[in-house]
């Protein structure tokens, strides 16, 4: 056996590739902590604001330190009016996980020194990216529903900020209170595959907004981020409870995924499901929405039934998209609200990268020929 065959692991499963101090996962009791605190604990407790500062800081804030960061935050919301043209070149029709992407990789035009890669400047680009992130989602969907963009509001929130923009009404406490749990819940976690894109990317001495574009490609699949998108298709299907059971067993029968369900690293109930769950069920009673809520949790009683004995539980995306529903979000918005989220870890990951570097190279384990005849064209 060649060493390539001894320390190959498919889709590198199990491989410890970089060293973190934010999250920690325990994925056979599902627990998940960060920078030692539970996400139960973040999410009753905490803010957005307050959770990026421990990511980015490892600490907790003081007062006055988390009213600078968040000051510091609020005073990037605005966005240029060039990045507004911009928004407003896109096709109406595209995609807004494509805006973003190609927004935030746009970003580096508008800054004077978009390659330096120094931790302070790693810092300040990434409160920047982080701070006009809802600033472009909400532009681009108020342009392509034919409404005036309306401008960040410096005196409001990060969650309160978005849904204002989007909106263009001040949203409800209780609506604010949702989407910053939400935000919470999707900060970071460990070395997803979007974070590692973006590692792998900075490793070179790329650029944070090469990092940041990665990650976004990366996170859109829908075995990864896009599956928030792929359960609300799936709710939509289903007609009632009463249905749940035979679409489900369908699925099951036709061997399709059940987006929402499974992951690489849980093989129990992810906790951030169980926060999102609690919050669902509480928002679709508030507007109207225990039909869907209800079907969810349909669906996750069957794949207990069916799947529980495989490890294959509910992870993030199956209750987030229940939630983002009832918080009155279009489908396509579900997975660039991860990205607002997420900017928190990536940044937070590619901050680490950059403090202690190593190129990431892993090898293949060759397995095509040797020797081969080269054969002229006229022969073959
Ligand atoms: N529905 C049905 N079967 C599943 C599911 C699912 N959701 N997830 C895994 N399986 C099965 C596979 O078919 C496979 O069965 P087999 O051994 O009989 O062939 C087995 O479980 C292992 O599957 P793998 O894809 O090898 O496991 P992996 O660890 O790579 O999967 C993944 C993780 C990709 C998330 C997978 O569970 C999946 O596709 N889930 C649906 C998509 C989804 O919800 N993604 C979001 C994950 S969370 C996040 O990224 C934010």
């Amino acid at each position: 056996m060649s060493t390539a065959e001894k320390t190959f692991s498919k889709g590198l499963e199990g491989v410890i590739a970089a060293q973190t101090e934010m999250s920690f996962i325990n994925g056979t009791e599902g627990i998940l902590e960060y920078v030692g605190i539970a996400i139960g604990d973040l999410a009753s407790k905490s803010s957005f604001e307050e959770t990026v500062f421990l990511l980015w800081n490892k600490r907790l804030p003081t007062k006055p330190e988390l009213e600078q960061f968040t000051a510091d935050l609020r005073s990037h919301y605005t966005l240029c009016d060039e990045m507004v043209t911009q928004i407003k070149s896109c096709p109406i029709k595209a995609e807004p996980m494509h805006v973003i992407r190609s927004m935030i990789s746009m970003c580096a035009m508008y800054d004077e020194n978009p390659n330096e890669n120094s931790v302070e400047a790693a810092r300040h680009k990434s409160m920047r990216i982080l701070a006009v992130a809802p600033a472009i989602v909400a532009a681009f969907d108020r342009h392509r529903r034919g409404l005036e963009i309306v401008k960040a509001d410096p005196s409001l929130n990060f969650a309160s900020n978005f849904l204002y923009m989007l909106n263009g009404e001040k949203p409800t406490d209780a609506m604010v209170r949702a989407f910053d749990i939400c935000m919470i819940t999707h900060a970071d976690h460990g070395l997803n595959n979007s974070t590692f894109a973006a590692r792998v990317v900075i490793s070179t001495l790329s650029d944070l907004y090469s990092a940041m574009t990665a990650a976004i490609g990366s996170l859109r699949g829908p075995l990864h981020g896009g599956a928030n998108e792929g359960v609300m298709k799936m709710l939509n299907k289903i007609d009632s409870v009463e249905t749940a059971e035979a679409h489900v067993m369908g699925m099951i029968k036709n061997k399709e995924r059940i987006m929402g369900f499974g992951h690489r690293v849980y093989k129990a109930k992810d906790p951030r499901a169980s926060e999102l769950m609690t919050l669902a069920k509480q928002l679709a009673e508030d507007t109207g929405n225990m039909d869907l809520y209800n079907k969810s949790h349909a669906i996750e009683k069957i794949m207990e039934r069916e799947y529980a004995s495989k490890g294959i539980y509910p992870n993030v995306d199956f209750y987030s998209a229940t939630t983002y529903h009832c918080i009155g979000l279009k489908l396509d918005l579900f997975t660039p609200m991860f990205v607002l989220a997420r900017i928190a870890g990536w940044a937070g990951h590619v901050i680490e990268q950059l403090e202690d570097n190593r190129l990431f190279r892993p090898t293949t384990d060759y397995i095509g020929p040797h020797n081969a005849p080269y054969t002229p064209i006229e022969k073959r």
